[in-house]
């Protein structure tokens, strides 16, 4: 883009956003042929079978017993006192992995990611992801000076490319001392894929053996599908792994509740640090702090004051966990829709076991898209793919759309 009065910085804004074009075709479909004849799979929410918005009933009753105080007056930059009480208990439930931890409030988990970048990396260093990885990462990092760096994150065996990550994260740190490594798991946005067991060991062996002396390396978990990924109640089992690293691997988890709270809007989460020193931990605090004065001040007080009433309230926690559950259980059923669909019709997907999103790897993913609008089925072309937000569309869409990318794909290429 040429820039006319504002300054470029390196940055490059196309100036189309892509998911609002198509939600707009998706619209303009629905107006023509109704709702019930349109598949709108673009959007990055849970919606029920009729086109809404689910948004838990438990969390909103909360909100409206808010007093003027408790949502109007500022919070303090780093968040209230009883969010920041709950926060590991919210972010790991039962699997807290050992370590110093600290926590400051951010505007969803997006402001966790600013944060970390901004925190852990220089002016001009890359922060490292996967190939396939939410967009925004780019944005963020662009905005404030940083690049991203990727690598292949599937092997030929439909697992986690653990060799390539290893020579992703060597390769950097010989040019930097310190790396910021962006991980976002369990079911990954756009893939829907979550580690092993075993890869989740071989990810915390990979750390260590790269973690070399002189070299520091952060390790960013965005766990900002966590809730969705299959039983949130045994989902976190991973965590403790990341516990009592040694001292030069700082582990900083991105919690959100946009997804697992429903409070998408609200824009409340946090960014939270696991370390061996009590050191790194307070200056963990007093950084993050700071960025959050230099950036957008203080976060919403209703949703960390929502968050802190529920934890804070045993009973009323097992209404929001109960009420989730049932939603927990929609979105995996159309997730097995979708898997079941896919295999009956040769559909090759990226591999994928929960949240929002499922993704089909494929050559010409724009032209493979626009050929399913004509089927008024609407996907996001990711570059290499095409996404479908399985979080926003029925089971039974679930079943029927894997066949038509599967001849959408033969009709482009063949
Ligand atoms: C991978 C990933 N990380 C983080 C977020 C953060 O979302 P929010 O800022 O709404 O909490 C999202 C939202 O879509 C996401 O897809």
């Amino acid at each position: 883009m040429d820039y006319i009065f504002a300054e470029g910085n390196g940055r490059e804004i196309s100036g189309k956003d892509k998911i609002f074009g198509v939600s707009q075709l998706a619209k303009a479909a629905i107006a023509r042929d109704g709702k019930e004849n349109v598949i709108n799979a673009t959007i990055g929410a849970l919606i029920d079978d009729e086109g809404k918005l689910i948004v838990l009933s438990s969390v909103v009753d909360v909100l409206r017993s808010l007093t003027p105080e408790e949502f109007a007056e500022y919070a303090p930059i780093a968040g209230i006192p009883e969010y920041l009480e709950i926060l590991p208990q919210a972010a790991f439930e039962n699997y807290r992995p050992e370590g110093y931890i600290e926590a400051c409030a951010t505007p969803g988990g997006t402001g966790s990611i600013r944060n970390v970048i901004s925190n852990f990396s220089k002016p001009g260093d890359k922060v490292l992801t996967s190939n396939w990885h939410w967009s925004p990462y780019k944005i963020i990092a662009s905005e404030i000076g940083r690049d991203v760096a990727t690598y292949d994150m599937f092997n030929g065996s439909r697992g986690f490319n653990l060799e390539g990550f290893e020579a992703a994260i060597a390769g950097l740190l010989e040019k930097q001392d310190s790396l910021v490594v962006i991980f976002n798991a369990p079911a990954h946005n756009p893939t829907g894929y979550t580690p092993s067991n075993e890869e989740w060991d071989a990810i915390v062996e990979i750390l260590k053996r790269q973690a070399k002396p002189g070299k520091k390396i952060t390790f960013f978990l965005d766990i900002a599908y966590i809730d969705f990924s299959g039983d949130s109640k045994t989902a976190r089992y991973f965590l403790p792994k990341f516990g009592n690293l040694p001292e030069n691997i700082l582990v900083v988890c991105g919690f959100s509740c946009s997804k697992g709270m429903t409070m998408y809007g609200m824009r409340t989460g946090a960014i939270i640090c696991v370390t061996p020193s009590k050191e790194i931990a307070e200056e963990f605090k007093r950084v993050t702090s700071f960025s959050s004065r230099g950036s957008w001040s203080n976060c919403v007080r209703a949703g960390q004051t929502v968050l802190a009433k529920i934890y804070h309230d045993e009973a009323l926690l097992k209404k929001v966990m109960d009420e989730r559950a049932a939603y927990e259980k929609l979105l995996a059923d159309r997730c097995q829709a979708f898997k079941d669909a896919a295999a009956e019709a040769g559909l090759e997907t990226c591999p994928f076991s929960g949240g929002f999103f499922v993704t089909i790897p494929c050559e010409n993913d724009e032209a493979v898209n626009e050929e399913l609008f004509k089927e008024n089925i609407f996907g996001i072309a990711i570059g290499g793919g095409v996404r479908i937000a399985i979080s926003a569309i029925s089971e039974e869409a679930c079943r029927k759309v894997p066949a038509a990318i599967a001849r959408a794909i033969k009709k482009i290429n063949g």
